[in-house]
């Protein structure tokens, strides 16, 4: 794609992006130091920063600089971490390895990885709450996206069809359903918050919210993919555990090859959506391309 080199922006906006983490975050000294350990060791794990770069692809296309999407990036970076602490729970997956490392309750017990997990989520508050907002996008629009995106409607109500999915037999529409919401809600609010941080128009908001859905599916059918097809090693989580837990993933439901075909759809949809911004979205087009083609 035009001279876009996707690696060199994604390193660039990760060591940015962990700079600013690292500044938001208490230090891990600060008392009591046990939680602020246990935050810091799974968000600066390893993580792809998949939902940051989204944040401020979006605030790029939209003629957006990078310090007012900041705050945002890190935000919902604190709140798909919460979300991967608790998911390894023995009460929701159980798992024991994440980002290449035992996970949060493995080295600080289930206790503490439950309450690293509320502190991260009440964190990202914390720090969306310092944002630069617009007339347009108000402080309140803002808090509202974040807390639409992560709550009961959203990312735990797709966590909740997840759970009692579990060894059922479930219809496409259902794992629409689940997709929908415990992974597409936040990257979709990832990319609607770079947007805003922009003081996007509406017309733009709205391609926005159809190509962060698009990608958002594609990301969790991948994910169901790689669990099937990846190694643990190049995962850095356990692979195969999706069959083993009588998951409802894609692949189990129609298999891997048509499941490739369902994310090459979603793709080309979210290519679709970015029409509006006539070449100017080059950055969130690239990481359209790299979430379909993604290994780990
Ligand atoms: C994993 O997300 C959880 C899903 C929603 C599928 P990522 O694959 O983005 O995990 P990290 O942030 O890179 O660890
Ligand atoms: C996790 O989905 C989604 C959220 C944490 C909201 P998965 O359970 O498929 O994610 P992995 O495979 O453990 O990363
Ligand atoms: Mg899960
Ligand atoms: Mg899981
Ligand atoms: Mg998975």
């Amino acid at each position: 794609m035009r001279d876009f080199d996707l690696s060199k922006w994604l390193k660039a906006q990760s060591t940015e992006v962990d700079a600013a983490l690292n500044r938001f975050l208490p230090r891990a000294t600060a008392k009591p130091s046990t939680i602020h350990k246990a935050m810091r060791y799974s968000i600066f794990a390893g993580g792809k920063r998949m939902r940051p770069a989204l944040v401020l692809a979006a605030a790029e296309a939209c003629g957006g600089n990078q310090d007012a999407a900041m705050p945002l990036a890190c935000a919902v970076e604190c709140i798909h971490t919460y979300s991967l602490i608790h998911d390894d729970l023995p009460g929701m997956d159980n798992d024991d390895m994440r980002r290449g490392k035992p996970t949060n309750h493995k080295v600080f017990g289930e206790g503490m990885a439950i309450l690293a997990g509320d502190a991260l989520l009440t964190q990202a508050f914390e720090i969306a709450a310092q944002c630069e907002t617009s007339p347009r996008y108000p402080l309140k629009e803002v808090i509202l996206e974040i807390a639409r995106a992560s709550g009961s409607l959203q990312l735990i109500a797709g966590q909740v069809a997840d759970l009692e999915g579990e060894g059922q037999v479930i219809s496409r529409s259902q794992l629409r359903y689940i997709h929908e919401r415990k992974t597409s809600a936040l990257l979709a609010c990832s990319v609607r918050l770079g947007g805003m941080s922009a003081r996007c128009s509406p017309m733009q908001l709205q391609a926005l919210t159809e190509f962060g859905y698009n990608v958002g599916l594609v990301f969790q059918v991948i994910d169901d993919i790689l669990d099937v097809t990846q190694s643990s090693e190049t995962l850095g989580k356990t692979a195969g555990k999706d069959v083993k837990s009588g998951k409802a993933t894609y692949p189990s439901l129609i298999g891997l090859e048509a499941s490739r075909k369902v994310a090459t759809v979603f793709t080309r949809k979210a290519f679709e959506a970015l029409h509006p911004f006539r070449g100017r979205a080059i950055a969130l087009e690239s990481i359209a391309r790299y979430l379909l083609e993604r290994d780990r």
